[in-house]
């Protein structure tokens, strides 16, 4: 039986991975939750669950929290509340799926604390990879990736002989604007960004889809994760996002990795590895005729691709620099604050801006997560 905590059980991984839960009764049990604002759906959740740890965003709400619930668990709240959770005695495997590098610290700690921890929360490699690999190995926790393209090559690279290994790639489903001319890119509204083709996920991450920000961001995942250097790591778009990652070998041959796209498959690879078994989705439904197109990025209409590509080259805190501008850019853009095309030229300008330094420690990339997120609201304060 694992015992789970599930760090962001509100959000869109959050409920896929409670889908994950009810169908295995017998092998999965939740014993911690943790949200942010959304106290009513979490209330919900505990009573279902009835968790023994259970951690809300403010100190408010866990008192509302507390009249509410008809069952007693320890109830926390805040950064303190997350790490209450991620490191509750009864939990062996944690799910970390809070948005944004808020998610970076419980992350770190249930490493360190042996946990296997089940990553969706992708921005907490991508700032700290080095840091999350050195909490793993100090902790002897397991660091099992939730992407569905990161989990795929795990599948595909487990218990493969690396010296075979030329490259490995990840699609994108190019997004809601693969096929628009630049100048109309350019004038996206939010309601545009947000109409994703393939996944529905929070709105962070289907803005990230737009600007293939989001791909951007696993390419940097996937060199920390399988330590790959920036020219191993392709990006292909595959807009019926069924091929999820695939794996080049040294003889110019490729295996490709195929499922439906359902978040829970990559949740439920994580939390029973390496077991599998069957779960709440259906196999993959060969019988229907389908067609698979697969074609290269374009760069100039989505240069934040291109600068993802670009701090994984500079390396240090650039990676931290990019993902802490994104994320404020993003926001601006979801407030209306900024237009689309700010968002890559907040990015660009930030990584011109700012000089990367080593990330040694979290104390480091959380000082240059502060003087990018400090740059970006600057230079969103100019434009809005
Ligand atoms: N959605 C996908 O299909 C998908 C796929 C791959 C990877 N990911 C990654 O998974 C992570 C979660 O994505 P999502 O789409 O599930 O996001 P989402 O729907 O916006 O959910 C985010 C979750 O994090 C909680 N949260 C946010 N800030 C918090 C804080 N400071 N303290 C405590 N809880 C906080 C939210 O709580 P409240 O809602 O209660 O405020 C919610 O439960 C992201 O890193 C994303 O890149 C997502």
């Amino acid at each position: 039986m694992r015992r789970v905590a599930l760090l962001g059980s509100t959000g869109s991984i959050g409920t896929s991975a409670l889908d994950v839960v009810r169908a295995h009764p017998g092998r999965l049990q939740v014993v911690a939750l943790a949200a942010g604002r959304n106290r009513e759906l979490l209330k919900a959740q505990c009573e279902a669950f009835r968790p023994a740890c259970v951690s809300v965003g403010s100190k408010e709400d866990a008192d509302w929290l507390r009249a509410a619930l008809s069952h007693r668990p320890e109830i926390h709240w805040g950064a303190e509340g997350l790490l209450a959770c991620a490191l509750h005695p009864d939990a062996d495997t944690v799910v970390a799926a809070i948005v944004g590098s808020a998610g970076l610290a419980s992350t770190e700690a249930a490493l360190r604390a042996g946990r296997r921890v089940c990553v969706a929360n992708k921005e907490s490699l991508v700032v700290g990879g080095a840091l999350m690999h050195a909490a793993a190995l100090a902790g002897g926790g397991e660091l099992l990736p939730v992407d569905s393209e990161h989990a795929a090559l795990h599948q595909l690279l487990d218990g493969r002989d690396r010296a075979s290994l030329r490259e490995v790639r990840i699609t994108a489903s190019g997004g809601p604007f693969r096929e628009w001319p630049l100048a109309r890119i350019q004038a996206a509204t939010v309601e545009e960004a947000l109409n994703h083709p393939t996944w529905k996920m929070g709105p962070k991450i289907t803005i990230d889809s737009a600007t293939l920000m989001n791909k951007g961001l696993e390419v940097i995942e996937a060199s920390v994760l399988f330590g790959l250097t920036a020219d191993q790591v392709g990006v292909t778009v595959h807009p019926q996002s069924q091929v999820h990652a695939m794996v080049g070998f040294a003889d110019g041959s490729y295996q490709l990795q195929v499922c439906a796209n359902d978040m829970r498959l990559p949740i439920q690879y994580c939390l029973l590895y390496p077991e599998q078994g069957p779960g709440p989705v259906a196999p993959y439904a060969w019988e229907e005729a389908r067609t698979w197109t697969f074609e290269a990025p374009d760069l100039d209409r989505f240069p934040c691709l291109a600068l993802a590509f670009d701090a994984l080259r500079a390396g240090g805190t650039a990676p931290a620099l990019l993902n802490a501008s994104n994320e404020v850019a993003v926001a601006a853009f979801l407030e209306k604050r900024i237009g689309f095309w700010d968002i890559q030229a907040c990015n660009r300008e930030t990584l011109a801006a700012l000089s990367p330094g080593p990330a040694g420690s979290l104390a480091e990339v959380l000082d240059a997560d502060r003087a990018a997120r400090r740059h970006a609201e600057g230079w969103v304060r100019t434009r809005a």
